[in-house]
This record gives C-alpha cells, sequence and structure tokens, in this order.
C-alpha cells in the first residue's frame, strides 16, 4: 500500500473516494463542515436526514456530489467527539478500510487526521491510521489450497492542514510497524507442525539475510545451550522430537558502545502441558505460545524497515512441551544457568522455565532495560480479559513508561504488583524455588519466579495471553503488543 501525506484542499481534490467524519449526534467536525459548505449543505442535509448518524462503526457511501470534485464521498461514523482516543481511532480505522474494501474502492483520500483526538499529535494519528490500514491487508492463506483473492488498497492519500512532514513521518512509522505486527500474526497463526523452534530460527535468519546491514542472527543449539547450563530451559523440550532453540537478533542503529534495550520472547511452538497434560478442549490455540517469540520477530523487521539510531537485541526462547518417556516429571529438579535450582512441581508452568534462563543469559549485553513478552498464565485473561495485557516490574518508572506507550497507541497494558510478598508461595522443600505458585494470584507468582533472575538490570514483563490471539470464529494471532514495544522501542 503507498501512503502519501498531501496538503490539499478536500474539496477540489481529484480522487476516487474522499473519506470524511461525522460525529454522533449529526455533529459535523470541522474538515467535513469546510466539505459540506462547498457542497451547499449536501451532507448536512444527509445527515440531518438521519442516513448517517455518526455513531462508531456507521459508514455511507455518497456518489459524486455537487460542489466536491472527488468521485466518491465515504463518510465515517467517529462516536462522541469528546470519547475519541487512541483506541477508538484505531477502530475508525478498520471501519474505514472495510467500507472501502466493501466497495472495491482501491484509492482514496483521507481527511481523517484532522479529527481532534485528546493529546494524539498529527503524527500519532497518521501513525495510527497507516498501522491499521496495513492491518487490514492480512489474511491468512498460507495452508488454505484455494487462497482466493485479497482486496488490498493500493493507495491513501492522507491530506494534512498543516503539518506534512509530521503525517509523513506518523504514516512511515505505521506502516513498519503494521507489516511487523503482519509477521507476528503469521507467525503466531501458523501450526505447530511447521512453525517449530527450528522454523523460528530459519525467520530471524531470513530477516538478518534480508537486512544484513543492520541485523545479525544466531541460533544456540542444545548441545551450546547445554555448555551454558541452561538447563531449565532444556528440560522443557525433554519431551519433544523438536531441538529446543536459543534465537539471538542485534539490530545495530547506533555504535556499539551504546547500550542496548533487550527483549526476550516466549517460543513454545507447541504446549500439551507435558506431563501435566492439558485438557483436550482447545488445546490447539496452544500453537500461540509462541506469540511473545513472534512479536519479538515483528520489533525486530519493524526495526529494520525504520532504522531508527538505536541498539536492540531480540532473544527468543523456543521449545516444543510434549509428554514422552523423556519428559520432565512432576517432581524433578533442574539447575538453572543462574545456579539456581528449581522443583518443577507442575511441567505446564514451563513457560518460566525456558524464559529464567534466556533472562539469564541476557546479562551478558549489559542492557539499558530487559523487557520479556509471554502467553505466561491462563490466569492473566481471568484477571484483565483480552483489553489489556499485564504488565509487571520492579521499576515504578519502567513500569509507567510501559503502560504510558500502551495507551498512547491503544494497546494498552495494567500493572500488577510484583510484591515480595508473593514470594514465599514459591518456597519449595527440595528446591530454591517451585515453578508453581498455587491457585492464587498465578499471574503474579509467575511475575515473581521471573523476578528471581532479572535482578542485575532494569526488567519489566509482560503476560499477554489474553492479547496475543482472538478465540470464537475470528480466531487468529492479533500482533499485540507490537505497537506498545515499538513505541517504547523508539521513543524511550
Ligand atoms: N501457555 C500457558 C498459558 C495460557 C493458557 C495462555 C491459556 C493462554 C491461554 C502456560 O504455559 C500455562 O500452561 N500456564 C499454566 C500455569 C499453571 C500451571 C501454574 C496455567 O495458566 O494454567
Ligand atoms: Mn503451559
Ligand atoms: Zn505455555
Amino acid at each position: 500500500m503507498q501512503f502519501t501525506a498531501k496538503t490539499a484542499n478536500p474539496a477540489t481534490l481529484t480522487t476516487d473516494c474522499l473519506v470524511a467524519a461525522v460525529f454522533d449526534d449529526k455533529v459535523l467536525p470541522e474538515a467535513t463542515q469546510a466539505l459540506d459548505d462547498a457542497s451547499g449543505r449536501v451532507l448536512s442535509k444527509i445527515v440531518a436526514a438521519g442516513d448517517i448518524g455518526g455513531k462508531l462503526g456507521q459508514t455511507l457511501l455518497l456518489q459524486k456530489v455537487d460542489g466536491i470534485r472527488a468521485k466518491r464521498i465515504l463518510l465515517v461514523g467517529c462516536g462522541k467527539a469528546k470519547e475519541l482516543d487512541a483506541k477508538k481511532y484505531g477502530a475508525i480505522m478498520r471501519n474505514t478500510y472495510r467500507a472501502l474494501k466493501q466497495h472495491s474502492i482501491d484509492s482514496a483520500a483521507l481527511t481523517l487526521t484532522a479529527l481532534p483526538v485528546a493529546q494524539l499529535s498529527p503524527t500519532r494519528k497518521a501513525e495510527i491510521l497507516a498501522r491499521n490500514f496495513e492491518m487490514q491487508t492480512y489474511r491468512y492463506v498460507t495452508t488454505k489450497s484455494r487462497p482466493g483473492t485479497n482486496f488490498t488498497l493500493k493507495e491513501a492519500v492522507v491530506l494534512t492542514e498543516r503539518d506534512r512532514g509530521a503525517t509523513a513521518k506518523g504514516l512511515a512509522t505505521g506502516a513498519a510497524i503494521g507489516r511487523g505486527m503482519n509477521l507476528t500474526r503469521e507467525l503466531g497463526n501458523l501450526p505447530a507442525n511447521i512453525c517449530t523452534p527450528t522454523f523460528l530460527g530459519k525467520e530471524a535468519q531470513r530477516l538478518a539475510r534480508r537486512y544484513s546491514r543492520l541485523m545479525t542472527a544466531q541460533t544456540l543449539t542444545e548441545t551450546q545451550m547445554r555448555r551454558l547450563g541452561m538447563n531449565s530451559l532444556l528440560s522443557v523440550g525433554n519431551g519433544s522430537d523438536q531441538d529446543s532453540a536459543l534465537i539471538i537478533m542485534k539490530y545495530q542503529g547506533a555504535p556499539a558502545r551504546e547500550q542496548p534495550h533487550v527483549i526476550v520472547g516466549k517460543g513454545i511452538t507447541f504446549d500439551t502441558g507435558g506431563i501435566s497434560l492439558k485438557p483436550g478442549l482447545g488445546m490447539d490455540e496452544m500453537k500461540f505460545d509462541m506469540c511473545g517469540a513472534a512479536s519479538v520477530l515483528g520489533c525486530m523487521q519493524a526495526l529494520c524497515e525504520l532504522k531508527p539510531a538505536i541498539n536492540v537485541i531480540g532473544v527468543i526462547a523456543a521449545a516444543e512441551n510434549m509428554p514422552s518417556g523423556r519428559a520432565t516429571k512432576p517432581g524433578d529438579i533442574v539447575t538453572t544457568m543462574s545456579g539456581q535450582t528449581v522443583e518443577i512441581l507442575n511441567t505446564d508452568a514451563e513457560g518460566r522455565l525456558v524464559l529464567c534462563d534466556a533472562l539469564t543469559y541476557v546479562e551478558r549485553f549489559k542492557p539499558k532495560t530487559v523487557v520479556d513478552i509471554a502467553t505466561l498464565t491462563g490466569a492473566c485473561i481471568t484477571a484483565l480479559g483480552t483489553v489489556c495485557s499485564g504488565l509487571m516490574s520492579p521499576d515504578d518508572e519502567l513500569a509507567q513508561t510501559l503502560y504510558l506507550c500502551g495507551i498512547e497507541t491503544g494497546d494498552p497494558c495494567w500493572r500488577l504488583p510484583l510484591w515480595d510478598d508473593y514470594q514465599e508461595q514459591l518456597n519449595s522443600n527440595f528446591a530454591d524455588i517451585a515453578n508453581i505458585g498455587g491457585p492464587k494470584a498465578g499471574t503474579v507468582t509467575a511475575g515473581c519466579f521471573l523476578a528471581r533472575f532479572t535482578k542485575k538490570y532494569r526488567w519489566a514483563h509482560l503476560d499477554i495471553a489474553g492479547t496475543a490471539w482472538q478465540q470464537g470464529a475470528e480466531k487468529g494471532a492479533t500482533g499485540r503488543p507490537v505497537p506498545l514495544l515499538m513505541e517504547y522501542l523508539l521513543n524511550h
């Protein structure tokens, strides 16, 4: 898709379709009012007649209107002006794209960045527009025998009054983030018989080849991990015929002496629960248990496209959690890379077992900060549903920064306490730490487990169990929390 920022009078612009907003209760925002004036009140008459009231989700396509050069006008309901925020603004973009698709309009000019959205800059609005448009072009087809045809908007011209440069910058950022999210979604959606730990390693290599001036990728084999003492990570893959892997990607946009930000993704390519086997119903969704890893790959791709002057290291802890005669058993004890011993009371609490060794491994990079991303606990869905990701950090400043990044991008997260009061739930009679903390506060005790391995740097944990994929008829990976992570990496 081609995005262009343009300073032009919407009324006199030649375009297949001009997109204009209508607020709830038939209120016209400034840009639409100008078009109404140019058309001799045609638009306000249509709105007054009740053809479109302005509720979020409504759209109305008009054929040629006198006084306006465009072939058609698409009116888009934007809800109540005062309630507009980043999340609603994103929804407006998706509705707009869907209406264009419905009418097979492949080129449009949009006045939507002129909408006043509380606290959102022109750059941010353009970013959200491009990100959502780019995301709408994605459809999963890889394993369909008849992929069919897919509509894609070819050209989106974004009209601005003043800030053409700012808008252009937002469009470029949003498009790259949208494409990163689409990579994240594709990897999440791929079945586990294709998307194995080895496959994820190859994906990293593919990115590194494509962007060889900016990025390198390396995969540690099981043998190499054994030498490093990563017995906890390795224990998860014991029951699987697939080799586990630690994948390390380095994006270098600044001199090597600049400390990197590190992002670490949980990459369980399928989670059966192991010997602590999960129930059958809905188990297919555990192919999505590598969505943290997929979000790391999505971010690395977006970074390579945007080329910011920072250093970022992306790490993926990849394994397949299967039951077998060689699988880890409840009660087994492993020595982690950090030297701490872990009693594995439940083999289904495997995410923390792969992450703890990856989190110890990344100490060597002397990171500015480390953020891990994981579909870690079902309890996080119970606590927060699918609206926001869980955020945990002992660092108030880092937690606040990530929280604000979520609000700003419409990809929110909410903080849960990581207080020491919860640590005693992880006591073990036979090892330094147990891998489960009982039925209470399951998301927090998972975070507390990781906290024992992250003392040497500033760290935050995102539990994306509820946000990484959608269930039901719309089943599929969402690409979250790539927008939140990219906002953090690009601006902090
Ligand atoms: N990958 C799951 C968490 C999960 C479950 C995410 C359902 C999304 C939907 C994780 O490995 C897991 O199984 N966690 C256990 C932890 C428990 C054994 C302490 C869980 O949540 O039940
Ligand atoms: Mn599990
Ligand atoms: Zn899991």
